[in-house]
């Protein structure tokens, strides 16, 4: 593991609020200057910006799309960073623009909002807002479609063991990769299907969050197939979903975010749920969750980012 070299606060414990703001970099040549400067400084801003209510948890990972590693650092690149690539399988998903992903998180919205406005004060002329999403845990940690979300993920010295690159890229030891999805649900159709189909889709218990047992659940339930092995030891991943929506517009979601030390390895969770293992068993959920974003980032370690 690569924990000689500081990561971002990528394993940080789960908090009830988070942005998230995707932005394209503009042509301007300040741009480069301004990103530079603000990373530098991200230990700063959110020393400041959280000691004005301690114990809320204000963190924010940084991340880089591949084309805009290229033009803002050149050489050496991480060695697994590549554009996030679209998956047409019995579902799509697509890959969508996104030069840097700022995840900011805390127990507070205003924390957050607050961060990410002094984010946008910084390099606002130099980038576009692709997607913002401002995400809250709904009731004991579920999403909307009403299972609790995030109980198997790994703590500790495993979510670090999961996340963070070591020996295998030793210039960039200390980074992530991250992969963000956003998901429209068909709330009306969910909400019709009977709880114990919901439960056979996911393999846990909606009410309990008990995991099915292995002769109830499906090969296709969405646990099964985002369990995935290597060398018979299991491959994991840190999630830190988060429920959106906009009542108004009907509009209810989930933002997917998982950190890795591989993107292979989402990138295969993915191929199962959208082909399906074998093809064409695929992950049910897509009939009622539909992935309108996608893109894959590279969180370096707090050093690197202090470092420029
Ligand atoms: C609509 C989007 C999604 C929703 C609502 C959702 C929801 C859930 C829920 C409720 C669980 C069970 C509880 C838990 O362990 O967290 C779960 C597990 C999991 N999900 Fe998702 N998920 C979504 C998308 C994804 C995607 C895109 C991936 C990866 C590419 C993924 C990977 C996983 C993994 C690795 C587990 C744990 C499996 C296990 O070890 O049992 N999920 N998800």
């Amino acid at each position: 593991m690569g924990l000689d070299k500081a990561p971002q606060s990528v394993t940080a414990e789960l908090t009830r609020s988070a942005i998230f703001l995707v932005v394209v970099l503009n042509a301007d040549s300040g741009a480069d200057h301004a990103v530079r400067e603000l990373c530098a400084d991200m230990a700063s801003l959110l020393r400041g910006i959280g000691f004005r209510r301690p114990g809320r948890r204000l963190s924010c990972v940084v991340g880089f799309g591949s084309e805009a590693w290229d033009r803002l650092f050149g050489q050496p690149r991480p060695k697994d960073l590549h554009p996030f690539a679209e998956i047409t399988g019995a579902h799509y998903a697509p890959s969508t623009p996104g030069d840097i992903l700022f995840h900011i998180r805390s127990t507070d919205m205003d924390l957050c909002f607050e961060m990410a406005t002094q984010i946008m004060e910084r390099i606002g002329n130099f980038v576009a807002t692709t997607d913002e999403v401002h995400g809250f845990k709904y009731f004991d940690e579920r999403d909307l479609l009403g299972f609790v979300d995030g109980t198997e993920n790994p703590i500790g010295l495993a979510a670090a063991a999961a996340t963070i690159v070591g020996d295998e890229d030793p210039s960039f030891a200390g980074g992530s990769y991250v992969i963000v999805q956003k998901y429209l649900h068909d709330l009306k159709a969910w909400n019709e299907l009977p709880v114990e189909q919901q439960e056979k889709i996911i393999g846990r218990k909606k009410l309990s969050d008990i995991e099915l047992s292995d002769d109830a659940k499906p090969s296709n339930a969405h646990s099964v197939l985002n369990t995935i092995e290597e060398d018979g030891e299991q491959l994991e991943i840190v999630r830190d979903n988060m429920p959106f929506g906009d009542v108004g517009k009907g509009e209810f979601g989930t933002y997917f975010i998982g950190y890795t030390r591989s993107p292979a390895r989402i990138e295969r969770m993915l191929t199962n749920m959208f082909v399906g293992r074998p093809k064409g068993n695929y992950d049910r959920l897509l009939d009622f969750s539909r992935a309108v974003t996608g893109t894959l980032f590279f969180a370096p370690s707090a050093d690197y980012l202090a470092g420029l």
